[in-house]
């Protein structure tokens, strides 16, 4: 017999650990999607210095969270309730940023609103533009931007200074901060953008909407008008919806861990995005161009990398595959695919590496490897294709992945300090030498 979850918890509402001739009870705590978890808030007191150990927390719960619901088994993800199949073929990704920072989809003054006070709050001192001059125009555009949302806080000193949180109180200047970040950022992304480029740096559009003028910011050309192109423009907003919160992804975590010692939003966030860069996590979008270029440029040989990636002498992985938690196909990608196939074939883009990609992937889901660790394609298997095709650069792709997920990093900065969780500060197992005399230099 198969016990759900919710049978366990009808049966019993305890768990019971024991050590050696002791036994200790944890109360359990069940989220509103039948999920348990062992509550071992008393665990170290109750028995004199026991802790446990999650390297990476493969099991351990961080906080209890309103905000994103995925059940990796079963490929199912959803914002504050609302499916990601539906939210990415229906709706708009600012209406979707204030579902999941404020919880409620947004009515349409509410949205206008909204919008309106983020154009306010979008404007980045001229003082921005000298450190972004400083840097070489090799630097990786994560770093700049990571560098640059850092150097937001010295010109919104107020950003700092949202201390002890209470929503009634707090309401207007944590409302400040939100606009700002969802305003300033953009400026931030295509400056990096542009920077790289060697372009005059752009400023955005009231007029526009905010996607749109993501775009126009980026792409616009000196001394041309800017030709807004709507293939483009849907698939930027279903890409920046489908990155938009992922519950405790590494990224997350990070703003909320950095947001719980009551560092600023733009402080979180910056370090958020510095965790995102790493090819493990959001920079796996760049990884996977660069792989499947690179096979491209080996000759195609698809069979070859399979082998390469299943060899555990060889540091080889397959990019945009595998996941912490889907064991079953990560929703995103499935969306993700087709959007790829839409967009190149609107763009009347052939682009040879779609085919290189598909292969890789009809391999890994027929091969026993692959199929018994359970590793499908991630969204960032088939997210840079259409980044490509866009016109993106590589390196910005992952800035792009940034973009999208300010909304959750927000939400989750926003929850963790109304909630006002404690600061995050886990333990360890110390391994290293025991108790040793200091010798003096002459003595060693
Ligand atoms: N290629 C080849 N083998 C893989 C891959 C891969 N992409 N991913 C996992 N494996 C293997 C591991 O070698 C391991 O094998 P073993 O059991 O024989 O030792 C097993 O599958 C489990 O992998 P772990 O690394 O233990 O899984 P973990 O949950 O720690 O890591 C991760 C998940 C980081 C996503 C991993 O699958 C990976 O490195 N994938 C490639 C990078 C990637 O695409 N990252 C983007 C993730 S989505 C996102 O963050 C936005």
């Amino acid at each position: 017999v198969f016990l759900t979850n919710k049978n366990i918890l009808n049966m019993i509402d305890k768990a019971k650990l024991q050590i050696g001739e002791n036994s200790y009870e944890f109360p359990l705590i069940e989220g509103t999607e039948n999920e348990i978890a062992i509550d071992i808030k008393t665990l170290r007191g109750v028995t004199d210095g026991v802790i446990t150990i999650d390297a990476g927390y493969k099991n351990t719960g961080a906080c209890q969270s309103a905000i994103t619901f995925l059940d990796g088994e079963k490929g199912i993800l959803r914002y504050r309730g609302y499916s990601i199949e539906e939210l990415a073929e229906k709706a708009d990704f600012l209406e979707v940023a204030y579902l999941l920072i404020f919880g409620e989809l947004p009515s349409k003054e509410e949205l206008q609103k909204f919008h309106e006070d983020i154009k306010e709050n979008s404007i980045v001192d001229d003082d921005v533009r000298k450190i972004l001059d400083a840097f070489p125009k090799s630097a990786h555009p994560m770093g700049v931007l990571s560098s640059l949302t850092s150097a937001l806080t010295a010109f919104n000193p107020s950003n700092d200074k949202i201390n002890n949180i209470d929503y009634e109180r707090t309401k207007k200047s944590l409302y400040d901060n939100i606009v700002k970040v969802l305003g300033k950022i953009p400026v931030l992304v295509s400056w990096t953008y542009r920077k790289k480029l060697g372009l005059p740096l752009e400023y955005g559009d009231n007029s526009l909407g905010y996607v749109e003028n993501i775009l126009k910011m980026m792409f616009k050309k000196p001394n041309e008008d800017y030709v807004p192109n709507q293939v483009i423009i849907t698939a930027l907003n279903k890409l920046l919806i489908l990155h938009a919160d992922h519950e405790q992804n590494c990224s997350t975590s990070t703003v909320r861990i950095v947001g719980s010692s009551h560092a600023g939003l733009f402080a979180s966030i910056s370090s958020g995005i510095s965790a995102l860069w790493g090819p493990l996590h959001g920079g796996a979008n760049q990884a996977v161009l660069e792989m499947l270029e690179a096979i491209r440029e080996d000759g195609g040989d698809t069979k070859k990398y399979m082998a390469k990636a299943k060899d555990k002498n060889d540091p080889f992985r397959l990019m945009g595959f595998g996941h912490r938690v889907y064991k079953n196909f990560d929703p995103r990608a499935k969306i993700i695919k087709v959007a790829a196939y839409e967009v190149l074939n609107d763009l009347g883009i052939d682009d040879p590496i779609l085919e290189i990609a598909k292969s890789l992937e009809k391999e890994a889901l027929s091969d026993a490897y692959f199929v018994d660790r359970k590793l499908y394609p991630n969204v960032d298997f088939y997210s840079g294709i259409i980044y490509r095709a866009m016109g993106i650069p590589v390196e910005m792709f992952t800035v792009m992945f940034a973009l999208g997920r300010l909304p959750g990093w927000i939400g989750h900065w926003c929850e963790m300090r109304l909630r006002k969780e404690p600061i995050g500060r886990p333990r360890q197992i110390y391994t290293g030498e025991t108790y040793r005399v200091f010798k003096s230099i002459s003595q060693r």
